[in-house]
């Protein structure tokens, strides 16, 4: 294979690894999803469950994912195959996903673009239902912003493993933090701040379901990126030496922590009660209109959750180019091109069916909600109990425990606790949420195919506000005026 003559290209560092794995982990998860999600599930009950996700479930797969990537420092359709002939296909499933995340993920990624600007320069108005459902089922204007999100993507790709993705990472990782920890600060400091988070942080376990398990688990893997083949090549450049263990203990830590900050500054603006896409796009310019610099703040947000998603959506490009570049020979720029095109293809048709295609919809969800909820419920989980199982049952036991344990790897002591989570319980956790999971999701094809919200048509013209909830039959896209403009 020409390819392994010539040097593989890796990180610099293990200051790069934390920053370039963090910076893949901390996304429009952390602060998007990670707080509506919370909302919705009673607050702090969830987050005992979540945080147990992250420990038990989470941390071993991810230091599993690392360990695959380092041990063969290859992609990861040929990292799995090394381990062990004829699983490559686990790597292109990863892959697959991963291109399918994309396809909406750099559609919100778009919108946070457009969100920055409008805020930067108060073009967001007064009514900011009307501002999202009008730009966001537009034809055109999410798709330049988009396509201009894509493009950065593609120029740091292209830039390689150290003078692009590293480079980028030290950039954007400092500047997240700061802007976050400033906005906590501020947060913290609003009248009713403390009491909203006393509220949102007081568990009410009235409020769990098996839905919430369900939900704790997938976005805690979908927050720590795992089995999308994204960590994997990332722990490919980990240089030798680098502390596997110690690397996923702070990732897992900083993501935690970005997380529960995000939804600190987030229910602290009191909003608690908003849900689904609204909370970050509609209700939060709304909560900074009313502040004094609520320009300034709503900017820095919408900033923050701008650098989030580009330094996600880089470790979900990376992982499907170094798949053309190393299996197929390609050269970067040529690879990088070509996942480039697939993401700017299924972006499009996400984007549009929430506007002039919105009327085709599977199941009653459209392109766009068919992603995210396949990806989510179907795939995510699967990842995680085949890599589980790979890691635990396939993999050689000397080799696994000689890369698991090598030196700055997992010590001796907690090893076999490792070992027992990916070997028994990951896997038989993991399934019994997935199987409940597919049941849930298969409910909504057997549903007779109804020709449902009208609803969003007209009446949205003169909507005071906008109702995007999350509803039993239409996960997250349902949108629903709930107060009209009639007098
Ligand atoms: N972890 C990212 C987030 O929280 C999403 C992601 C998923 C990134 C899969 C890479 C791969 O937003």
């Amino acid at each position: 294979m020409a390819e392994q003559k010539t040097k593989r290209s890796g990180f610099g560092g293990k200051a790069a690894a934390i920053l370039a794995a963090a910076g893949s982990a901390i996304g429009l998860g952390n602060i998007w999803r990670f707080p509506y999600i919370t909302s919705e599930n009673g607050g702090g009950a969830f987050i005992l469950i979540y945080l147990g996700c992250i420990l038990f479930l989470g941390l071993p797969l991810l230091i599993a994912e690392f360990s695959v990537g380092h041990n063969t420092k290859k992609n990861p359709i040929d990292a799995f195959a090394t381990i062990k002939k004829g699983w490559g296909w686990l790597g292109a499933m990863g892959l697959i996903s991963v291109t399918l995340i994309m396809g909406y993920y750099f559609v919100i990624s778009g919108w946070t673009l457009n969100y920055t600007l409008a805020s930067a320069t108060n073009a967001i108005g007064g009514n900011f239902g009307t501002f999202f459902t009008e730009f966001t089922t537009d034809t055109w204007k999410p798709l330049i912003f988009t396509y201009i999100f894509i493009i950065a993507n593609h120029i740091i790709i292209t830039g390689g493993v150290q003078g692009g993705i590293e480079k980028a990472s030290k950039i954007m990782m400092p500047i997240l933090f700061a802007i976050l920890i400033i906005l906590a600060i501020y947060s913290l400091w609003l009248p009713d701040g403390r009491e909203a988070l006393a509220n949102i942080f007081t568990p009410d376990f009235s409020k769990v379901t098996g839905k919430t398990f369900l939900d704790a688990m997938g976005q805690a893997f979908f927050t720590l990126s795992i089995g999308m083949g994204a960590m994997l090549i990332y722990g490919s450049y980990f240089k030798d030496g680098t502390k596997i263990a110690g690397t996923a203990i702070s990732v897992v830590s900083l993501d935690t922590l970005v997380a529960l900050m995000a939804a600190v500054i987030i229910f602290s603006a009191g909003v608690e009660n908003e849900s689904g896409i609204q909370l970050a796009f509609v209700a939060m310019p709304k909560v900074f209109a009313a502040m004094p610099f609520g320009n300034l703040w709503a900017t820095l947000f919408f900033l923050l959750l701008g650098l989030a998603a580009l330094s996600s959506t880089i470790s979900m490009h990376e992982a499907v180019t170094s798949y053309f570049v190393e299996k197929r020979g390609m050269e970067r720029k040529h690879g990088a091109r070509l996942v480039t095109l697939f993401a700017l293809l299924l972006s499009t048709v996400a984007s549009l069916s929430l506007g002039d295609w919105s009327n085709f919809t599977i199941a009653g969800m459209n392109f766009f909600a068919l992603l995210d909820n396949f990806t989510a419920i179907i795939m995510l989980p699967l990842l995680g109990i085949l890599t589980s199982i790979f890691v635990g049952w396939v993999w050689k036991k000397e080799d696994m425990k000689a890369e698991l344990t090598a030196e700055g790897g997992v010590d001796k002591a907690t090893y076999p606790i490792v070992r027992f989570l990916l070997r028994y319980v990951c896997p038989i956790l993991v399934s019994v949420v997935l199987v409940f999971g597919i049941i849930d999701f298969a409910k909504s094809f057997s549903k007779p195919a109804k020709c449902e919200e009208p609803e969003v048509t007209l009446e949205v013209m003169g909507a005071k506000e906008l109702d995007i909830n999350p509803t039993e039959e239409l996960e997250r896209v349902e949108i629903k005026v709930v107060e009209t403009n009639n007098n």
